[in-house]
């Protein structure tokens, strides 16, 4: 299930009409669920990037770029990778940034990849962004396979470096117990079966060798922050 859940989303992702229609009304049903909203969501994401300013930034799984452009534009970065695997969202973040006139190319570069295999040597990242994408993650048995991920966002993090994502939980912690296996369910049934509880997140990190874990929560969204030792 889990399985089959990731790679219907991974292939929706891939397709050239959501990668269409993604800024243009679907990440704005994210507010549904308790996302803030870009703006909110790039100020939040640019406190915890403190510690990383001046440094190179990796937006992976940015989709069409909609905060790889935010942080381009900020100045904060001597350099943005905007990086996803869909060709089609790439060329969506293309054509947003010539439609902008304003994003120097000079400092923002579109790399598709994957994020379990990312191009970059270790150490040599300041900061990894991971806006709305956990819960895309391919997943051929989550726990193993989100390890693997997040121990690759690891691996290429400088000592200091930060990694911020947000993601959908499967239930606020406000959401009373008894509620909550029917709240599974629906999730399974809605092939959104990678969405996960805020302590296997903190686990997540924890087991992959990140430290100061910290979060934010509201209602089914979570933005969290670590950094490597
Ligand atoms: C919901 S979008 C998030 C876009 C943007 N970061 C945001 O905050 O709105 C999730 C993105 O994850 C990407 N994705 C899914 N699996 C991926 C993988 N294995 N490697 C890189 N990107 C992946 C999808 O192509 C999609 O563009």
């Amino acid at each position: 299930m889990r399985c089959y859940a990731s790679s219907v989303i991974v292939n929706l992702c891939r397709s050239p009409l959501i990668s269409f229609l993604y800024e243009r009304g679907w990440r704005q049903n994210f507010s549904r669920s308790g996302f803030p909203g870009p703006d909110e969501e790039f100020r939040m994401a640019q406190e915890y990037f403190k510690p990383a300013e001046g440094g190179l930034l990796v937006d992976v799984s940015c989709g069409s770029g909609l905060f790889s452009r935010k942080f381009a534009k900020s100045g904060t970065y001597s350099e943005v990778v905007a990086l996803d695997f869909s060709e089609n969202m790439l060329r969506q973040c293309y054509d947003f940034i010539k439609a902008d006139g304003t994003i120097s190319e000079e400092n923002l570069a579109l790399v598709r990849a994957d994020v379990s295999r990312l191009p970059f040597a270790s150490g040599s990242v300041d900061a990894v962004h991971a806006g709305a994408a956990l819960h895309c993650w391919p997943a051929p048995s989550n726990a193993v396979s989100y390890h693997a991920i997040i121990s690759e966002i690891c691996r290429v993090l400088r000592s200091g470096g930060v990694f911020v994502g947000t993601t959908f939980l499967r239930y606020s912690s406000s959401m009373p117990a008894i509620a909550r296996p029917l709240r599974q369910l629906w999730q399974q049934f809605m092939a959104r079966s990678n969405y996960y509880i805020e302590e296997e997140i903190e686990d997540l990190c924890m087991s992959c060798g990140l430290t100061n874990y910290t979060k934010n929560v509201q209602r089914s969204f979570i933005m969290f922050s670590a950094q490597k030792p």
